[in-house]
């Protein structure tokens, strides 16, 4: 695998494999790697010729300073699970390669970034689009990958795609979970054993409330105050949402595809997790 830190170097690498007609497939990550990852570089090593995943902890998309500098940095092992997947190329550029001077585009498309995610961290799409758009540039890439732990990521840059006209195909893939339900997650490294355990109740809470025969807005209080009951654990919110537009439902036939949104605050530091469950 090569390890490629600058733009101009992964244009000129990538130009000779178009050239020969090899389709690209790009993981975009922020590092701290773990198999959810390595689920999607298996994918896209199935799918095309080479894979580039970039590693980029991208400071436009953190609204909470504190979040930035406490997420964890782990390049060495990063490379090494990249190796392991038979990754092709990582690109692992500095903040200077990618902001030589600072992002002032402006991405809207609501209410795919303004609700939820949106609301609750000011601008954090916005940086999403900017670091997401320039990979797209740079790679230019038959297919991209990201987790659908991050539904609202998803669904915000499918409409960049569109808006933008980027030719590329989005490759959504599942969730990879512990056996517990717990999602996998880089800020799962800051959590203790103890409060690993207890995070896996939201996903728990969250099935239990498929098969309860619930209205909406039964559902969303149900899952809000058991979730909320488990000591350690506090809701920041849950929504449940029409799974294309994100706009909130009232009933189960307002949208063929619907989705619940959930973040919680767990511990004492404390740590912010997001997960998702497909009602319909
Ligand atoms: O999902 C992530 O890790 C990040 O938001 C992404 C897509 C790599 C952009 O920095």
């Amino acid at each position: 695998m090569k390890v490629i830190n600058t733009i101009n170097q992964l244009r000129e690498c990538l130009a000779k494999y178009r050239e020969e007609g090899r389709t690209i497939g790009l993981v975009p990550t922020m590092g701290a790697l773990h198999e959810g990852h390595a689920s999607l570089v298996r994918r896209s090593v199935e799918e095309n010729d080479i894979t580039v995943v970039s590693i980029f902890l991208n400071p436009t998309q953190f609204n909470d300073p504190k979040d930035l500098e406490r997420y964890p940095r782990t390049l060495d092992a990063d490379c090494r699970l990249l190796e392991a997947c038979k990754a092709d190329i990582a690109f692992a550029p500095s903040v200077k390669e990618i902001y030589p001077e600072p992002d002032t585009r402006q991405f809207s498309y609501p209410p795919t970034d303004s609700v939820m995610e949106g609301a609750m961290r000011p601008g954090h799409f916005n940086g999403v689009c900017q670091i997401v758009s320039k990979l797209f540039m740079y790679v230019e890439p038959d297919r991209a990958y990201f987790g659908e732990k991050d539904y609202q990521q998803i669904a915000v840059i499918r409409r960049m795609v569109d808006d933008l006209g980027f030719k590329l195909e989005i490759v959504p893939c599942p969730v990879v979970r512990q056996s517990d339900g717990l999602a996998l997650s880089s800020r799962n490294a800051l959590l203790s054993d103890e409060e690993r355990i207890t995070a896996a109740n939201i996903f728990r809470v969250m099935n239990e409330s498929r098969s309860l025969g619930l209205t909406v807005q039964q559902t969303r209080d149900y899952v809000v105050d058991r979730v909320n009951s488990i000591p350690g654990l506090k809701v920041q919110y849950f929504s449940i949402v029409d799974g294309d537009s994100l706009a909130d439902v009232s009933s189960w036939s307002d949208a063929p595809s619907i989705v619940g949104c959930i973040t919680v605050f767990c511990g004492p530091k404390p740590i912010r997790l997001i997960d998702h469950i497909r009602y319909k």
